[in-house]
């Protein structure tokens, strides 16, 4: 696979399972965009969902990757931005999909309810996949359809 810049960011209920993944990408060969937090001190997960966001909004991350206790918090966040299709993923078939059926740009985990060789899975296969199109693409342009 052609190398990526990936955007990557979590709270701290995702901060060690980011770890993992973002080792995992840069051993892969991508380059991680790492948007934080480091720590275990409590944040907030919008206030880390925006800058990935904004890394793949703008075009200098092919991909993000969110990480919170639960991934929910941080697909909330980011699919409340325009253009942002975020994904809570629980396995290599939905991160497939994820990809193949909704050109999802954003792929979340939960840091707390998942093991760490289930979401690298689930990754490998969202990076892998391509988008199908077709009657797809025709449902994503009414997502965000004024
Ligand atoms: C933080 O305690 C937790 O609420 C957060 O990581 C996430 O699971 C929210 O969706």
């Amino acid at each position: 696979m052609e190398p990526l810049t990936i955007a990557i960011g979590a709270d701290h209920g995702g901060v060690e399972l980011k770890r993992i993944l973002a080792a995992a990408l840069s051993a892969q060969g991508h380059r991680v965009a790492d948007c934080g937090t480091d720590g275990h001190t409590s944040v907030d997960y919008p206030d880390f969902a925006a800058p990935v966001v904004a890394e793949v909004k703008a075009g200098r991350a092919r991909f993000g990757v969110l990480v919170c206790g639960s991934g929910i918090g941080m697909a909330i966040a980011a699919n409340r931005h325009p253009g942002i299709r975020a994904a809570v993923l629980h396995n290599a078939t939905e991160g497939r999909l994820a990809r193949a059926h909704n050109d999802a740009n954003i792929a979340c985990f939960g840091g707390r309810t998942m093991g760490a060789e289930v979401a690298l899975d689930a990754l490998a296969a969202f990076l892998a996949t391509p988008f199908e199109g077709g009657r797809h693409a025709r449902r994503i342009a009414k997502l965000d359809a004024p």
